[in-house]
């Protein structure tokens, strides 16, 4: 009975102690799993506090040291004969842009052929032969585009010949093409020419075919969508030869017999044919920024005759030409009977920040009258 009871008591108190154990773990385990959620939750809460730090400092690293920035995209044969007043129009801007360059393969841009340091350096070194009228061209859009996309500052993107000009100072173009959401690009239905090919249906089918300059602006997305298509550029590539046309056939008078031609002319449909079929055309202002002349007269001068862009000379390059560029306040558009009257910032306003094609001698000219904004007082003061 003793030991019974003993033997009882023994358990009672084995009971007793394996209930206080038992407790003490669930208590112990309790606060261990207090404590661990207390310290996932400190954990979180300090690392919501470094990611929310972070983040502010991305933020203000985004917002307020680092501007978003517009590329420039340069496509040139081989040297920009422009570079100076490029490097007028970039001064002390450095933070609001950057620059690519794509030159044709083998030409080096150093000291001895370029006048700016802002296109030292600045080469693409995959650059493309680009043969004018064919689909190489939009190769080369494409390789500027790609590395450019690298930095995730620059946020428009804007294609310039090596005969472009800016019309006014940075500030000004910057606000005006930051000021929208949109893309401009010049894009209308080409229902007259004929210059798509059926053999690109369906993937890419008549009601998308599009035609316009190719001196877009535009935004990160657009340009993520030009460098992503894997559709229309193989289209584009297969079906778009240049027949018998020597050159870029605006540059030459149109040949007697154009129907003998089969050219699509695939830098002036590639984007907005693409924009088109990707349903983005809601995102695009419908007009370029870069001005171009077409002289359809015929001219005395038989290197002008037919229909391919002025080039402006050093006699054409007056204060009187660029007011007139500058004055243009909407465009028409022929094949739509589509007069788009332009806008910024919700206000009415001039067409054209960039002008198209001048030589060497006329944009010198321009610089030395001070005829762009204060381009000149720019390079003054630096
Ligand atoms: C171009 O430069 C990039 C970055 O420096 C490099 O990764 C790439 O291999 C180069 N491409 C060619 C074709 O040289
Ligand atoms: C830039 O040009 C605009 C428009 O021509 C002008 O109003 C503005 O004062 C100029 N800004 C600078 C910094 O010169
Ligand atoms: C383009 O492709 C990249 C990489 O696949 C992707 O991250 C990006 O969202 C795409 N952009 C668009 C606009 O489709």
């Amino acid at each position: 009975m003793k030991q019974r009871k003993s033997t009882h008591q023994k358990s009672v108190y084995y009971y007793n102690q394996w209930k206080k154990r038992k407790i003490f773990v669930m208590l112990s385990l309790l606060l261990l799993t207090g404590s661990c959620f207390v310290l996932t939750l400190n954990s979180t809460t300090t690392s919501t506090t470094t990611s929310r730090i972070l983040t502010l400092a991305s933020l203000r690293s985004h917002f307020v040291v680092q501007k978003p920035k517009i590329a420039f995209l340069f496509i040139a044969r081989n040297r920009l004969p422009l570079d100076m007043l490029w490097d007028a129009f970039f001064k002390g801007q450095e933070s609001r842009l950057s620059i690519f360059v794509h030159s044709r393969p083998g030409f080096l841009f150093n000291k001895a052929n370029t006048r700016s340091e802002y296109f030292l350096n600045r080469q693409v070194n995959d650059s493309t032969q680009v043969d004018w009228g064919e689909a190489t061209m939009i190769e080369a859009e494409r390789i500027l585009l790609r590395h450019a996309l690298v930095d995730p500052l620059n946020e428009r993107f804007v294609f310039l010949s090596d005969s472009c000009i800016p019309l006014y100072n940075f500030s000004y173009t910057y606000d005006y093409i930051m000021s929208t959401s949109t893309s401009f690009v010049d894009s209308f239905a080409d229902t007259k020419e004929g210059r798509y090919n059926p053999k690109m249906a369906p993937l890419v089918p008549v009601n998308n075919w599009r035609k316009g300059s190719q001196w877009v602006v535009l935004t990160r997305k657009h340009a993520e969508v030009v460098v992503n298509d894997t559709t229309v550029f193989p289209m584009f590539q297969q079906h778009c030869k240049r027949r018998s046309l020597p050159e870029f056939w605006r540059d030459h008078p149109i040949p007697a017999d154009t129907s003998m031609e089969h050219n699509c002319i695939p830098d002036e449909h590639y984007v907005q044919t693409l924009l088109a079929r990707e349903g983005l055309e809601g995102e695009i202002t419908r007009r370029s920024l870069t001005h171009s002349s077409w002289d359809l007269s015929s001219s005395k001068d038989p290197e002008r005759r037919g229909w391919h862009p002025v080039t402006y000379k050093f006699s054409d390059a007056t204060p009187m030409l660029i007011q007139s560029i500058k004055d243009i306040d909407n465009i028409y558009y022929e094949t739509e009977y589509r007069r788009e009257w332009c806008s910024s910032k919700g206000k009415p306003s001039r067409c054209f920040l960039f002008a198209r094609k001048f030589t060497r001698p006329a944009a010198f000219r321009l610089l030395d009258m001070s005829v762009l904004g204060s381009l000149r007082k720019a390079t003054n003061k630096s």
